[in-house]
Order: structure tokens, then C-alpha cells, then sequence
């Protein structure tokens, strides 16, 4: 017959004949123990409805390794776990750590054209969502930053005023000038205070600078922000504004613009997107 030359279908049915038959000789030793056996010993004093109980010893290994398990559960519930324990957030936090280490050693020293390149994938990713594509703000729904950093956008500032960085002095109100004023104040500080080049309306420089005290009660005469007070607007329409706003956030008249302060973006990034932000408005 086929099933008796198969060698692993013999070796599993010998397999079952040896457990049956050992099985039974153990159930029929137990059997007859419980038969026949007289325990000795020393009774306990107490006694439950006629069934009593021997002081036996602890068996030796049985409780070593009850205290064992109490020492090892003490180690794991303190150190063990909560030092050594796997962690899926931690693998993921140590992949990422790692990960931008190498990013951040590759691109230490980038030339112009790679950090163009960086802040405009940057850009598309983390900006376009609420400023769009272009840079133009959809509809004013964020700041069109194709004007945001030049002179146009100082005027602007200065009619609507600005809120949201969280700087000390709070917000700047609207309003501080108007009209020619605000146009003089806008490019006097495009030439001699940002020193962002040549001002649209270079005719208006010397009005704007006997005009601007109005503006250096807040910002400082050479506009430095005062220690932190309120902006340095030595570094408006530069890439290191746009990293100061990245680190500060900005609440604007439509909405709020998260903090990117949260390891989202390296260093080098928010530069190199800072670079991209101010070419929009070039
Ligand atoms: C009362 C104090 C005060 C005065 C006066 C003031 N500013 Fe400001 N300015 C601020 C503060 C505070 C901020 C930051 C506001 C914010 O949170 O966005 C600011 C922001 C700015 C910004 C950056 C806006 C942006 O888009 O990030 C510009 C540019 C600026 N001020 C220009 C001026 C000029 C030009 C004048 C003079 C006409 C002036 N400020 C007068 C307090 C002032
Ligand atoms: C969740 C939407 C959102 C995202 C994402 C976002 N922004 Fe903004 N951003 C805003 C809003 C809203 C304002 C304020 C608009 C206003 O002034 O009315 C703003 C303002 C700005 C300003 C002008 C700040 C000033 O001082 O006036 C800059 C520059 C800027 N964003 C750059 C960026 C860059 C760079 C990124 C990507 C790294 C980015 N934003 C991502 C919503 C966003």
C-alpha cells in the first residue's frame, strides 16, 4: 500500500502511538498513587471542613525563580521598558534625525544656484498650498509675495500696517502716513536703510528721510528694530527676513501662518526659500 512507504507519514503516526501510549502510563501511574500513597509529615494547624494542609518546604527552584521573576519585573517596570523599549516613534525620530544629518553635512556649503534650486522645491511643497504657485497669495487669501519684499509692499505696509510676528511693541498701526509721504518713506528706506538698490522714485529719497521719524520711534534711526522691539528693517526684501517670519509665524487679516520653528525645515532651507521668496518680488 502507498501510505505505508511514506517515511513522514509513518514517523508522524508512530509519533501518536508513542504519546497514547505514554499517556496511559502516566494517567495510570497517578492513579495508582493517589490509591495507595500515606503522605508523612507535619499537619498545619488550620483546617478547612476536614481538609487539611502539610508544612512543606518551598521547593528551592521554584522560589528562585519566583524571586527572580519579581526582581526582573521590578527592572523591566523602571528600566528596562521605559529606557530599552522599542519604539516605533523612536526608530522613526532616529531614521529622521539621521537622515537630516546627512542632509545637512551634503548641502553645508551650497553655491547660489543649488539654494535656488532647494527654495523652490522647498516653495512648492510647504508655500504653495496658501500662496500659491506663483507667489501670489490666491486672491489675498496669504500675502502675494510677488510684491511682498519690495518697495510697492513698504507702501503697503505702511497704509494697512502689519500684525501678527509677535514682536514686543505689538502691532504697527495703519495709517502712519499717507499719500506722496508714505511713497517718500518707502524709498528712503529701499535706498539707505535696507539698501535694496536704486528707490523708483529716487526724487522722493530726501523727503522720505526727513520724514523718517516717524518710523524710528518704533524701528530705530538706522532701523535696526531697537534690540528685537520690532523688525530690523535693514534685512526687509532679504532672505533673512523671510527666515525671521519662518521662525515667528504670521497672523494676517485673512488668516494665520504656522511657525515652520518645529525642525520642519533646516537651517538651510529656510534660507535657501527665503532666496526663492525674495526673487518673486525681483
Ligand atoms: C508704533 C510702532 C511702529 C511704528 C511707528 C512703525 N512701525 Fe513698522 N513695524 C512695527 C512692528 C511692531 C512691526 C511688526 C508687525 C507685525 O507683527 O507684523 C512692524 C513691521 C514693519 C515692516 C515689516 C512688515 C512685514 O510685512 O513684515 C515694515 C516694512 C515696517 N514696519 C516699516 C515701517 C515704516 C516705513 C514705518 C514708518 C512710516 C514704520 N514701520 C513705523 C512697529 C512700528
Ligand atoms: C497655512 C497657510 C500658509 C503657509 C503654509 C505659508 N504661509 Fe506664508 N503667509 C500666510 C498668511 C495668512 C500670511 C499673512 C498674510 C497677510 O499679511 O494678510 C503669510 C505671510 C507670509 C509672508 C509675509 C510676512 C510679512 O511679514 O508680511 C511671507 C514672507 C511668507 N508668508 C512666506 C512663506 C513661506 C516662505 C512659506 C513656506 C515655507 C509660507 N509662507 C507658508 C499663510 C501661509
Amino acid at each position: 500500500m502507498n501510505w505505508l512507504n511514506d517515511n513522514v507519514n509513518m514517523l508522524a503516526l508512530l509519533g501518536a502511538a508513542a504519546i497514547i501510549l505514554i499517556t496511559v502510563f502516566v494517567v495510570a501511574k497517578y492513579i495508582k498513587q493517589m490509591k495507595e500513597d500515606k503522605s508523612t509529615g507535619e499537619l498545619a494547624e488550620e483546617n478547612w471542613d476536614g481538609i487539611g494542609e502539610y508544612k512543606n518546604e518551598l521547593p528551592i527552584g521554584w522560589s528562585l525563580a519566583f524571586l527572580g521573576t519579581i526582581v526582573w519585573g521590578l527592572w523591566y517596570f523602571l528600566i528596562g521598558y521605559p529606557l530599552n523599549g522599542y519604539s516605533q516613534i523612536g526608530e522613526y525620530n532616529e531614521e529622521v534625525q539621521k537622515y537630516n544629518t546627512k542632509f545637512e553635512n551634503k548641502w553645508a556649503n551650497p553655491d547660489e544656484e543649488t539654494l535656488m534650486g532647494m527654495g523652490e522645491g522647498v516653495f512648492f511643497v510647504q508655500c504653495a498650498p496658501c500662496h500659491g504657485v506663483t507667489g501670489d497669495g490666491i486672491n489675498g487669501k496669504a500675502a502675494d509675495l510677488t510684491v511682498w519684499g519690495s518697495e510697492a509692499a513698504i507702501v503697503d505696509v505702511i497704509l494697512k500696517g502689519s500684525k501678527g510676528l509677535n514682536y514686543p511693541l505689538g502691532e504697527m498701526p495703519a495709517g502712519l502716513l499717507q499719500g506722496d509721504d508714505a511713497k517718500a518713506v518707502a524709498a528712503y528706506m529701499v535706498e539707505k536703510i535696507a539698501k535694496l538698490g536704486k528707490s523708483k522714485n529716487p526724487d522722493l529719497v530726501a523727503k522720505g528721510e526727513s520724514l523718517w521719524a516717524v518710523c524710528a520711534g518704533c524701528h530705530g534711526q538706522n532701523g535696526d528694530g531697537m534690540g528685537g522691539n520690532s523688525p530690523s528693517l535693514k534685512n526687509y526684501g532679504k532672505p533673512e527676513f523671510v527666515v525671521d517670519v519662518l521662525n515667528r509665524g504670521k497672523a494676517g487679516n485673512i488668516g494665520v501662518m504656522p511657525k515652520f520653528n518645529d525642525g520642519r525645515l533646516s537651517d538651510i532651507q529656510k534660507l535657501a526659500v527665503g532666496k526663492y521668496v525674495n526673487s518673486l518680488s525681483q
